[in-house]
């Protein structure tokens, strides 16, 4: 028997079932195409919400990054902020980075870069990264992804993350500290915390990465 499908499955294998769901923000409405098989597919997500309402604007040029895209309503929210700006939208899942693509094209946001992990180009480095993460994925898994993507920040610059408190988020915080990063919790709702992420002067992992 082959391993179940989850969200974050490479090709999920659940039969299609398209549907759309509305992310309403201040500035900006959406009506977006889900799937099954992808992260929170009948609704936004409420911590991805969270962080879309609570989020200081993002730079307004350079590279910004949306690491584990979904069907992208964070990416497309950068994008739409930031309309100087790339977007890299990165996932894993092929169906999500599909989804991505096509909701960035029925918005009109051609400064979104869909792509897998391995795509994209070694020398970019981010004004910001934002990422509700795959905390499902295990422990391991996701230290890997925190550090290979954090540690492409451009000095100064902030990674945004949100995580439910239940799945971790304060042993999270400390493991990032412990990594050297410089950590400040935003704001904590509706069972979710939101931490602003940044590479200290110097010393831990964060520091040597950014010595690169
Ligand atoms: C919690 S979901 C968030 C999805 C979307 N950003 C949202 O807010 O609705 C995390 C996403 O990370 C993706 N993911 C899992 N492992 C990954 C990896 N190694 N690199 C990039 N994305 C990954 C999953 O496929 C999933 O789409």
């Amino acid at each position: 028997m082959g391993s179940p499908t989850h969200y974050y499955s490479p090709s999920p294998d659940t039969p299609p079932r398209p549907a759309t769901v509305r992310l309403d923000l201040p500035d900006l409405s959406l009506t977006l195409r889900t799937d099954t098989g992808v992260f929170s597919g009948t609704r936004v997500d409420p911590g991805t919400k969270y962080l879309l309402l609570e989020a200081p604007a993002p730079p307004t040029a350079g590279h910004l990054a949306d690491i584990g895209c979904g069907y992208g309503p964070i990416a497309l929210t950068l994008a739409a902020r930031s309309p100087a700006a790339t977007v890299w939208a990165v996932d894993v899942n092929e169906r999500a980075l599909d989804l991505t693509r096509a909701n960035a094209e029925s918005a009109g946001l051609a400064n979104v870069r869909v792509a897998h992990p391995d795509d994209v180009p070694a020398d970019v480095r981010f004004a910001a990264l934002w990422s509700n993460p795959p905390v499902r994925i295990g422990k391991a898994g996701l230290h890997e992804l925190l550090d290979r993507w954090l540690g492409r920040l451009d000095a100064g610059a902030a990674g945004l993350l949100v995580v439910q408190k239940h799945l971790g988020a304060d042993s999270l915080q400390r493991w990032l500290g412990e990594r050297g990063w410089s950590v400040e919790r935003l704001g904590s709702r509706v069972g979710y915390r939101l931490l602003d992420v940044r590479r200290p002067v110097s010393g831990g992992a964060a520091g040597a990465a950014g010595e690169r």
